[in-house]
């Protein structure tokens, strides 16, 4: 592959200049330079940044999280543990359920009492399967509680009534002597959770009712008004937003809702189209590896026109945006059922995680929340099950090493990197996101999407005088591995060597297809 010198900032000082490009290799190989004005800062990069997403669909809920307090599957109160270890592990900020486009179809009152009481539905939605409601409102919630997470409730506009909607915020939040909360206590619950992240629909324009967002709008101040804040437990109302490139949505619901809405949401996906197939998870050409690289990065144009529609109702950016559904999509699993959306993941995959979280972070001024999809067996999951036996994707592994940038202060900073020559256009190499932490260590975390070729990056920390560097790198034999339940360490983190400080500053030698992320005191 063709390089040249490409300057790219995905970091919050963006400054792209082709001017006087020329290729930057020599003998020694691909060199880059990365700019840090570590004595800089404005914003902090919300932990919910780092939020995952669970839905009523395949196995992410039934198999993947709960299985019962019966299971022979090793469980506490139903959870399997296995997995409730691995999500504390890289500190869970915040969980999204119970849909999606489920969402739009439950009915909460179904999934609360005595569970062999409780009333079956079809999920029409995913896979036209029984759901028994055995996990509801109080086994979400506990669990939120028990893995340290922030619960994110989606609200049932679609084919659910405002009343409906009003008494789940009073069931959940009120400490009163009120009915609902009479119905919670006797269902086993005193005290309210104090629920905070309320969405009003989900996909309004699609799978949520398949509305006009001049409808919607009305639609989400009518709901929104009878959700009401109990006690201390103020709702952070979220409104359902666009997906990928209709700013239309955005526009007509800023114009129309504004401040009545905290948030608004944004859908993406690193996805091949929604008709035909979406490729296979694990085994792709160089030009399908380079297609989902640049469709991954084009997520910072499309936030970035979302932010701007944003910028003109609302400039003090008090309204945040919220992705509260990104990731990789691929075909399923051979052999899987098609409404389950069972995907593998592969250090490609890690690589969408890697570059994504770094936008994320680098637009942290307005982007308050983001929700990989989805958390257990279903996308671009950070976990994998099978009966027993649980796999921990790429993809965790990057939430793991990244989990240091939360509630961090973003760091502006200027990445110039080569280029690979991609069909359409010019993709840069490297990807940078950079936080100092409350106890002023600096983190630093890279992507080098280059299949072949090592980059040696040079590291101007302005304002800090660096003394140690430590690092942990994500990396494998090839770009399509993946870790198996038979081989589950097939890719997991390293210690990282390649990183020193000399009399030119920090150096980083950075090998091919990898993702590195550096602490520096
Ligand atoms: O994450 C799978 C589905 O994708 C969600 O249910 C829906 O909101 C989106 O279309």
């Amino acid at each position: 592959m063709k390089k040249q010198l490409f300057t790219y900032g995905v970091l919050f000082l963006l400054a792209i200049s082709m001017a006087g490009a020329q290729k930057k290799q020599d003998s020694s190989g691909l060199k880059a330079h990365l700019t840090i004005n570590a004595d800089q800062g404005q914003y902090q990069i919300s932990k919910n940044i780092y939020g995952q997403f669970s839905e009523h669909l395949g196995n992410c809920i039934y198999g993947g999280i709960w299985v019962g307090e019966n299971s022979p599957i090793p469980n506490t109160n139903g959870y399997r543990n296995d997995v409730l270890q691995a999500l504390k592990k890289i500190h869970v900020p915040i969980l999204r359920w119970p849909g999606g486009c489920f969402a739009d179809e439950y009915h909460w009152m179904d999934g609360i009492g005595p569970r062999d009481k409780r009333p079956k539905m079809v999920n029409t939605n995913w896979g036209g399967v029984v759901e028994d409601n055995s996990f509801g409102t109080h086994e979400f919630l506990n669990f939120c509680e028990l893995i340290g997470a922030e619960p994110y409730l989606s609200g049932n506009v679609g084919s659910g009534t405002v009343e409906e909607l009003a008494k789940w915020v009073e069931y959940i939040n009120s400490d009163g002597d009120s009915p609902m909360a009479n119905l919670r206590r006797k269902n086993g619950r005193e005290k309210p959770w104090g629920v905070k992240y309320l969405g009003v629909g989900n996909e309004s324009w699609g799978c949520g009712g398949n509305m006009a967002p001049e409808y919607y709008a009305d639609l989400f101040r009518r709901y929104s008004t009878y959700c009401r804040n109990y006690g201390d437990h103020g709702l952070f109302r979220i409104a359902s937003g666009a997906s990928d490139y209709d700013y239309n949505w955005t526009d007509v619901l800023m114009k129309k809702v504004g401040n009545r809405m905290n948030a608004i949401s944004l859908h993406y996906y690193t996805c091949k189209g929604w008709s035909g197939s979406k490729g296979s998870a694990t085994k792709f050409t160089n030009d399908e590896y380079l297609w989902t690289m640049s469709k991954c990065m084009e997520i910072e144009d499309v936030v970035k026109k979302h932010m701007a529609i944003m910028d003109k109702y609302d400039p003090r950016k008090e309204i945040g945006l919220l992705v509260d559904e990104w990731g990789t999509w691929w075909d399923v699993e051979p052999g899987t059922n098609p409404g389950f959306l069972y995907q593998q993941n592969t250090l490609r995959d890690a690589f969408v995680a890697g570059i994504t979280l770094n936008i994320f972070n680098s637009h942290c001024d307005r982007i308050k929340m983001a929700n990989i999809a989805q958390v257990v067996n279903v996308l671009q999951s950070i976990i994998l099950t099978k009966n027993e036996k649980m796999v921990l994707t790429p993809t965790y592994h990057v939430f793991d090493l990244y989990q240091v940038h939360q509630d961090a202060t973003l760091l502006p900073s200027k990445l110039e990197a080569p280029v690979l020559k991609a069909e359409e256009k010019d993709i840069p190499e490297l990807s940078a996101s950079a936080s100092k932490d409350k106890n002023g260590a600096i983190h630093i975390s890279l992507v080098n999407i280059d299949p072949t070729n090592p980059v040696e990056l040079t590291c101007d920390l302005q304002g800090k005088k660096a003394t140690t560097v430590t690092g942990k790198i994500i990396t494998a034999s090839g770009l399509s591995v993946y870790n198996t339940f038979e081989n589950p360490n097939a890719i997991q983190p390293a210690e990282f060597k390649g990183a020193k400080i000399g009399k030119e500053g920090l150096i980083v030698k950075l090998p091919a297809k990898s993702i590195v992320v550096l602490e520096i005191k």
